[in-house]
């Protein structure tokens, strides 16, 4: 049992940074950097992709609520995050934090669920990115062939020009004399994730210039939706006011619509805040960790909060909620104002913001798998660096193969619902870890604390856990297989090969106090 609970002490963890030269890192971003940083993570397929869906299928013009349901939980669960951040002097991730922390097992949990983060996550948005993609194409009037954009099984009509699954259609569309295929693989999708593998394999210098134009491009495109979808709005009162009646449409028999609705929309928008730890892990490059982690988290899930509510407002003000349900509903929505160009310039912001997403989010399972093959919980080829590109190919090419068969074969709101299962276990981890380090080791160096301890981690826990409960059976049913699997891996392999346990007793958690 105590091997199980074996720490990885933090001196080790400062010899491991130091080695890699992250210990040295400048401190060198202020607080317009990290919240910039923030926006770039944050911002992709869940605003604009799964609003729509969200809207239509659970929430109505409700879904602003459920965004800032969403943004709550986040925001506590963040301030814990700040604090690891800064206490645990490595450009980690919960993994690490639980490894210096909660001990080997936890830290092989939070490892193993942090794929369904960032692998998963990583397929949802290439999921989200298909959609504008080929959209995008149909714009310009060439056609892929339909079976091969669309996941297995879904049904899709030609209808106004493109390719649309039958919950896109507007609602009493006659489809019997429509042209319709059944989809077989989404191959855009799988090929989108084979790229990005490709250039992770090649190597990727992460460019603080590269995201600042990425987070500006967005900004500029989901800016211009709303301010065009607003004075729309304003000459056509009727409109609006036709589509945000009611505003919490009443609730139906399975769950959708009313307060249970508002919930489980939050449980699925969710997925639009994930990336924010991308601050998180930036606490050694920060001048002023003290005042500007928090002011960089925050401040971005502010901005991204406040965005969402104006962007999910005006959404279902142009459009009603019923027929959001498609994959390019930013697009829709800007479709109704008139403006020419205005399709055509979200779709293209929204294939280039989301291909950086994805590239973010293959990058930290990368991490994360090297991280614990290092620490020897997996097996050393996920950490075999390649010598001519210095980067964990073999690693990289394991994961996108298999990741490209997700969004090709899965629907982006399933996907979508795993991640966010998996992620919010990880902040109930993170969490608890953070009330844990206070009692166990008060007097531990944290140039960023956690307010109001243990009231915010205890939020940050219990939201969490609401929103957990609020996602369906089915994703539950998937997390403890998923749970089970990553157990027999720790108990067959990790348990035998740890590194930290092989460490002198007096080198492990004894030396941390
Ligand atoms: N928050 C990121 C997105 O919405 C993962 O794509």
């Amino acid at each position: 049992m105590a091997r199980l609970l074996a720490t990885k002490p933090l001196s080790l963890l400062g010899r491991e940074a130091s080695e890699e030269g992250e210990y040295t890192l400048k401190r060198s971003l202020g607080p317009v950097h990290l919240t910039t940083l923030g926006i770039g993570a944050i911002v992709g397929a869940g605003i604009f992709v799964l609003t729509g869906q969200a809207a239509a299928l659970y929430a109505g013009p409700a879904i602003a609520l459920s965004f800032v349901f969403a943004g709550i939980t986040c925001a506590f669960a963040a301030l814990c995050y700040a604090e690891f951040a800064s206490i645990i002097p490595i450009a980690g991730s919960a993994y690490t934090y639980g490894y210096a922390t909660l001990g080997e097992l936890v830290a092989w949990i939070i490892g193993w669920d942090l794929v369904l983060e960032y692998g998963f996550g990583a397929a949802t948005v290439a999921s989200g990115w298909s959609g504008y993609f080929v959209s995008l194409l149909e714009q310009l009037h060439i056609y892929l062939p339909p079976r091969f954009t669309t996941t297995y099984g879904t049904a899709l009509y030609f209808y106004g020009n493109r390719w649309e699954p039958l919950a896109s259609l507007p609602a009493g569309t006659p489809v019997a004399g429509l042209p319709h295929v059944t989809g077989v693989f989404n191959l855009v999708a799988f090929l989108a994730i084979l790229a990005v593998t490709a250039v992770l394999v090649i190597g990727i210098k992460e460019s603080a210039n590269l995201n600042a134009a990425m987070v500006i491009v967005k900004l500029s495109i989901v800016g211009l939706f709303v301010v065009l979808g607003a004075d729309y709005l304003i000459h056509h009162p009727g409109l609006a006011h036709a589509n945000w009646h009611p505003f919490i449409p009443p609730a139906q028999p399975g769950g959708a619509f009313g307060i249970h609705g508002i919930a489980v929309g939050a449980a699925t928008v969710f997925f639009a805040y994930i990336g924010f730890d991308a601050v998180s892990t930036a606490a050694q490059e920060a001048r002023n960790p003290r005042r500007d982690m928090p002011i960089g988290i925050l401040g971005s899930l502010v901005i991204c909060t406040v965005l969402y509510i104006v962007v999910s407002v005006v959404l279902t003000g142009l459009v009603n909620y019923r027929q959001l349900n498609v994959a390019d509903p930013v697009a829709l929505g800007i479709d109704v104002t008139g403006f020419a160009w205005g399709s055509l310039l979200v779709k293209i912001g929204a294939v280039l913001g989301l291909a950086t997403v994805m590239l973010v989010m293959l990058l930290g399972q990368s991490r994360v798998f090297y991280s614990m093959s290092r620490d020897g919980l997996l097996w050393p080829w996920a950490s075999a660096i390649h010598p001519k590109f210095r980067t964990p190919w073999i690693s990289n090419i394991v994961v996108g193969s298999i990741v490209a068969f997700l969004p090709a074969l899965l629907p982006i709101d399933k996907l979508a619902q795993l991640v966010n299962m998996g992620t919010l276990l990880a902040f109930v981890i993170v969490c608890a870890g953070v009330w844990v380090l206070r009692r166990r080791y008060p007097d531990l160096e944290r140039p960023f604390r956690t307010p109001l301890v243990p009231l915010v981690p205890i939020l940050g826990m219990g939201l969490s856990f609401y929103l957990m409960v609020s996602l369906p059976l089915l994703t539950w049913e998937v997390l403890v297989i998923w749970l089970a699997v990553g157990l027999i891996i720790y108990f067959g392999y990790s348990v035998r090969h740890s590194r930290v346990q092989a460490l002198p007793a007096d080198e492990t958690a004894s030396s941390q106090r």
